[in-house]
């Protein structure tokens, strides 16, 4: 990025209030950001309260070896005992942990007693399995109950889980599988996905014949499909699990004791296994979970659509919410089976009251069109939430209106697989919302824009997201790699942590996410969000989705090339197109109109749901394609380059 701050382009004057009554009984007030300023450490401190300590911690953070942060360092704790056992313990055994919904229409509910029996067995199995404290499991799985028990199940025995996304390929598994040296392997045979099974063990089969470190594949049947079987090696779950006594004593481990180990994918080289400890991960994921969902455990349903395979699952179905002994939904399958209205009619089926979900799927379904929707009894829903990426305005509209009757507020929620737990959001109980914006840390949060020389941004200014404090759920490091955990993330600015982030700050010192910085075009001398640009596509009535990229020109240095999803209805002309370009030079000004906007039937995401502009951007220059393998559809890809005219 050039010296000059990004260009501060969008302006979004449409503001909503919190409604009276959430406000009136919200978790948190106005006062938490105040307590929180005038004694951070104290304020953590007190989440940390939050817990069921088997040994209270009498130091809340121990910063002398930065980045290399200890937090609640003397606690002791049991993160499955927090998760699970004290809900019964305090009279709640009957209540649902989780209500699953599988992709055929099975159904299965699950009380926090029968959680804590499955729990106690899977730990017991794994025990037996020869899984002791410090070593690492690798979890290959769907979207199903087992998933959560056994990452729970590790939890108890002080083993870290390492969650493979089930999506991902044999190969990817492996070099997971190895950087973590695991020792057992917890899968199933498959998992339904668009209306049929889709198989697991095969990847795991695969795998698993190109490491040295595996003992043991577990195996969960949840499809009954026929699959390949190593005696000895593999033994299934309802023959091991199930025997098991339902009595384990959770043991106490330190508040570092590791928890689990998730990688993620860097733009280059290999993938980054980020690492989680104990306390005070589970103390910002229950805070945030409660806070900035408003949680009300005795009466609300609480959905998260993620797959768990992604770190949302992990601190936003597994964690936050069963800390906090939430009642949850957990769906196995796609939006689309088997029919485009599946998840409104789980919304309606349980009384769902908190939906967190993500972009990506909001734009999907306006693409759809606004009757599926409408088909639905919605009136249950009081919160909404949105994670991943930048939400456009126009999706927040979108979601708000038609998913949360011009009533709910939208929580959009800025943080990483790196940071553990939700860092910058509104509170639906306080903020103001502003459509697209993230807006405010939460209390005990210290995050801000700088520049390029590290100084801090005036309101109205752009530069790069930074986190000035250590925060209690922060990665501890990159699993075996120091030196790549400091180089990454604490060496760009010193003292602070680089999230990667564009972001701006509007005139309120509210903050604006603008996408990665990699994805930053630089037109004409000028830097421009692409965040930016594709919300002004959005936001006209004949566009669903748009991702844009900055492809080389002569001229202007890079120029700006703009994919987009039209509209049910819309027809594809080139008359269109003119009055899309006009839109933009419009909304953000002549510098940032598109060079040329191209119709396209789908854009290509990663699994995760995000837009991969960099593959893009390979097609904008008419280069050959780079790697396509973390794509969730690669022929989607032919279909684009399919449809572009010779670049002029
Ligand atoms: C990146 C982290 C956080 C769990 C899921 C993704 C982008 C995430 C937002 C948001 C703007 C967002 C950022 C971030 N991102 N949430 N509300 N507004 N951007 O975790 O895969 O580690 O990705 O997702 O670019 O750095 P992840």
């Amino acid at each position: 990025m050039s010296n000059e701050s990004l260009a501060n382009l969008l302006k979004e004057e449409r503001r909503f209030a919190p409604p009276a009554d959430l406000a009136a009984n919200a978790n948190v007030t106005a006062e938490a950001y105040e307590q929180a300023k005038a004694d951070r450490l104290g304020f953590w401190a007190e989440q940390a309260r939050r817990l069921t300590w088997a040994k209270e911690p009498t130091e809340t953070l121990d910063w002398s070896n930065p980045p290399f942060a200890k937090w609640f360092q003397d606690g002791e704790l049991n993160v499955a005992y927090n998760c699970v056992d004290r809900h019964v313990e305090a009279g709640h055994g009957d209540r649902v942990a989780i209500h699953f919904e599988g992709e055929p229409g099975d159904s299965r509910a699950i009380s926090y007693a029968q959680l804590k029996d499955e729990v106690s067995k899977a730990a017991n199995a794994l025990l037996e399995l020869g899984v002791r404290k410090g070593d690492r499991v690798a979890v290959y799985m769907p979207m199903i109950p087992e998933t959560a028990v056994a990452m729970l199940a590790c939890a108890r025995i002080g083993a870290a889980h390492s969650v493979v996304f089930g999506g991902f390929s044999a190969d990817a598994l492996a070099t997971r599988i190895q950087d973590a040296d695991a020792r057992v392997v917890i899968t199933s045979d498959g998992g339904y996905r668009r209306g049929k099974p889709s198989a697991l063990k095969p990847a795991v089969d695969e795998a698993v014949s190109r490491v040295e470190s595996v003992e043991h594949v577990l195996v969960v049947r949840r499809t009954g499909q026929d699959v390949a079987w190593t005696e000895g090696r593999d033994v299934w779950w309802h023959d091991v699990v199930d025997r098991q006594s339902s009595e384990h004593t959770p043991e106490a481990f330190g508040a570092e004791h590791p928890l689990f180990i998730l990688y993620t994918s860097g733009t280059t080289g290999k993938p980054k296994g980020i690492l989680h400890t104990s306390g005070g991960y589970l103390t910002q994921t229950s805070y945030t979970h409660w806070s900035v969902f408003d949680l009300k455990p005795e009466t609300d349903v609480y959905w998260c659509t993620a797959d768990v395979g992604w770190v949302t699952g992990h601190s936003y179905i597994v964690y936050g919410p069963l800390a906090n002994g939430a009642t949850q939904v957990m769906y196995e399958g796609t939006p689309d089976t088997p029919h485009q209205g599946r998840f409104w009619e789980i919304v309606q089926k349980y009384g769902v009251t908190i939906l967190y979900t993500a972009p990506t799927a909001i734009r999907t379904f306006m693409k759809w069109g606004d009757d599926i929707p409408a088909k639905f009894d919605l009136s249950s829903l009081r919160v909404l939430g949105s994670v991943g990426e930048p939400i456009n305005p126009e999706a927040w509209i979108w979601y708000r209106k038609n998913i949360g009757a011009d009533r709910t507020p939208v929580v959009d929620t800025w943080w990483q697989t790196e940071t553990g737990g939700i860092m910058i959001s509104p509170l639906p109980g306080v903020t103001s919302a502003k459509p697209g914006s993230a807006q405010t840390p939460l209390p005990g949060i210290s995050a801000t824009v700088v520049d390029d020389e590290a100084n801090e941004v005036a309101n109205g200014g752009g530069g790069y997201l930074v986190l000035t404090e250590p925060w209690p759920s922060m990665l501890r490091t990159i699993w075996g790699d120091d030196q790549r955990f400091i180089d990454t993330y604490w060496s760009r600015f010193e003292g602070k942590y680089f999230a990667g982030d564009g972001a701006k700050k509007d005139d309120d010192g509210d903050i604006w996410l603008l996408g990665r910085v990699d994805d930053v075009m630089l037109v004409s001398g000028h830097n421009i969000s692409t965040t930016e640009v594709e919300s002004a596509l959005v936001s006209h009535p004949s566009v669903a989705e748009a991702a844009v990229v900055g492809a080389a020109d002569e001229t202007t240095g890079q120029a700006i090339v703009a994919f987009v999803i039209l509209r049910g209805t819309a027809a594809e002309s080139e008359d269109l197109v003119g009055e899309l370009r006009n839109h933009v030079g419009a909304t953000l000004g002549p510098i940032a109109k598109p060079k040329r906007i191209l119709p396209v039937a789908e854009l290509p995401k990663t699994r995760s749901g995000k837009i991969m502009r960099r593959l893009l951007r390979d097609v904008a220059e008419n280069r050959q394609l780079g790697d396509v393998t973390t794509l969730t559809d690669s022929t989607v890809m032919d279909l684009i380059q399919a449809k572009l005219p010779a670049a002029p």
